[in-house]
């Protein structure tokens, strides 16, 4: 099998199976012909499997005559890696699609969705060859970023569509914060700064059925373990890292599991009570890089300028003009 665009989905892959077995009993050394009979392929097959494991990062101990046991696992969102982090009951990350290159993971999770992929389907991808910003602009997509896309499916009102970015702004944030302790902020209406300098954006496509949501695809960008140096010139004045200012390495496969976590308790209190960006509003105040400062948004009526005194449990932000007017915004971008 090709190692160039590796494709793991669920668990019935068999390359998924194989690592399973490996995973589940990683001290033990399992037989080649052991892990055929498990996973109903040839001998060979379970070796080619092997290699183009090892392609992607993973190491094992191997002799003819005992068989594999895996030593190493990469920072990868490998369903079975993920599913480790997963608990029972979770549907965020309870199926996961790996791919090693894609153009955009929310393109290819729209894909999914076609396919019938269930709520919290998460798809991801190492790079992304066209990654999709926000307002028809591109996303800087190198390895070692966590790029991936969620799909969510529960009727919810329309209305509180928008909640799901919000919501997730404060998700990633919480993540971020419980595994590297760093400062992160959020910007109105849902990007993540660190130090001032964008780390994360976000990306919802929604598809409505009246004033029904059908679905959304949630992309998340998180400038996780990308070093400093790699960013092009024209972005380094805006955007930076988590490993820029951590001397830990940055496991991407950590945060995913809390950010997973973090969704996963966010999504159902909106899905079953109702509990909206309103929910979590304090919390977005007290992180927030907006509020009391002097912006320029960036609206679809025009510039508004002014200073961004308050969001309300809508998500609708408040700037007061110097002549005294407070603007209500609905969407925009903000410059500092
Ligand atoms: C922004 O402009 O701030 C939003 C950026 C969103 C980027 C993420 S990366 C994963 C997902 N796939 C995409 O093509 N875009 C989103």
């Amino acid at each position: 099998m090709g190692t160039d665009n590796i494709r793991m989905t669920e668990t019935g892959d068999v390359r998924q199976q194989i690592l399973e077995v490996l995973l589940k009993e990683r001290d033990a050394f399992i037989s080649g012909n052991e892990l055929s009979q498990r996973t109903g392929v040839s001998r060979t097959a379970v070796w080619k499997h092997i290699k183009a494991l090892e392609t992607a990062g993973f190491r094992f101990a191997s002799s003819t005559r005992v068989g594999y046991r895996l030593t190493e696992v990469p920072d990868l969102l490998f369903p079975a890696l993920v599913a480790e982090r997963v608990p029972a009951g979770q549907h965020i990350g309870r199926k996961v699609v790996w791919y090693s290159e894609v153009d955009s993971t929310n393109r290819v999770a729209a894909d999914w969705v076609q396919e019938n992929a269930p709520h919290g389907t998460v798809v991801t991808a190492e790079t992304q060859t066209g990654g999709k910003g926000r307002r028809g602009r591109g996303w800087f997509s190198p390895a070692g970023g966590l790029w991936l896309s969620v799909i969510f499916r529960a009727p919810i009102p329309v209305r509180v569509a928008a909640d799901l970015t919000l919501l997730t702004s404060v998700a990633v944030r919480r993540a971020i914060v419980q595994e590297t302790g760093l400062p992160v902020q959020i910007k109105w209406p849902n990007d993540l700064l660190l130090h001032g300098k964008k780390i994360c954006g976000i990306l919802a496509e929604i598809r409505a059925d009246g004033e029904t949501l059908q679905h959304a695809v949630i992309g998340v960008g998180l400038n996780s373990n990308i070093p400093a140096a790699a960013f092009p010139h024209a972005l380094t004045d805006y955007a930076t890292s988590l490993a820029a200012y951590s001397d830990q390495p940055i496991s991407n496969l950590q945060l995913a599991g809390r950010l997973f976590s973090e969704l996963e308790q966010l999504f159902q209190g909106l899905i079953l009570h109702g509990q909206g960006f309103g929910h979590v509003l304090d919390e977005w105040r007290a992180a927030s890089a907006t509020l009391g400062r002097r912006v320029r948004v960036q609206t679809p009526q025009g510039l508004v300028e002014g200073v961004a005194t308050d969001i309300n449990a809508g998500g609708i932000l408040y700037v007061r003009q110097d002549n005294g007017l407070v603007v209500p915004i609905h969407s925009g971008d903000v410059l500092f």
